[in-house]
């Protein structure tokens, strides 16, 4: 599975990339600044939105899905370094990175408190870091619906938690947050908040 899903991956994201998301990692990797680390960088689907003047560092766990990026990293208008690694163990000094981004990869992480604990840490204050992530919807059927749904889901989309509040996980962590905008009814959310000072 580890090997067929970033295969997989791009195949299923590609018409729904098209429809709606492009037009949400254009606006959202458009605030990116200086040195940035990408959380879950994938197959690269955020890498030919990065604008000139940044820098980035991707980290992923997946050689696999590292191997697929390649081209658009070469692609991209920016220098980008991937590097194998979780994002519960950040490879960073403290206070290294003036913005941090993560795409539909917080329903995956098996340890979300402690990545973001970990993004606290490498951020420096004041940070813009920017989510975008599918979550537990709030409307109470289609919420039961996906908690149904997520222990089937697991196991064929590579440990993906249909169900996960990653909102209520970011504020736990004590983020400074903007209101979320919301997409699909409630299924996907853009989260814009800064690191503390
Ligand atoms: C659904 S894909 C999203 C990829 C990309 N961010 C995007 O927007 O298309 C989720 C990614 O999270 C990665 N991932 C899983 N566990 C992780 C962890 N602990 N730390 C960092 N990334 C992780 C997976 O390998 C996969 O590439």
């Amino acid at each position: 599975m580890e090997k067929l899903f970033p295969t997989l991956f791009d195949l299923i994201m590609q018409p729904i990339e098209k429809l709606k998301f492009h037009t949400i990692r254009r606006n959202l990797l458009s605030q990116t600044k200086g040195r940035v680390l990408e959380i879950g960088s994938g197959t690269g689907a955020n890498f030919p939105y990065y604008q000139a003047g940044v820098t980035v560092d991707a980290i992923e766990p997946n050689a696999f899905m590292i191997k697929k990026s390649e081209e658009k990293k070469r692609a991209a208008l920016v220098p980008i370094t991937t590097h194998e690694a979780d994002a519960e163990s950040l490879p960073f000094e403290d206070n290294t990175f003036e913005s941090v981004i993560a795409t539909l990869v917080f329903c995956t992480i098996q340890h979300p408190l402690r990545a973001l604990s970990e993004i606290k840490r490498v951020a420096k204050p004041g940070a813009p870091i920017l989510f975008f992530e599918h979550v537990r919807m709030e409307n109470p059927l289609f919420g039961l619906i996906q908690d149904i749904l997520t222990p089937a889901w697991k196991k064929v989309a590579d440990g993906c938690h249909l169900n996960r509040d990653t909102q209520h996980l970011i504020k736990q962590s004590g983020f400074h947050m903007c209101p979320a905008e919301t997409f699909f009814k409630g299924l996907f959310l853009v989260i814009k908040c800064h690191n503390p000072f």
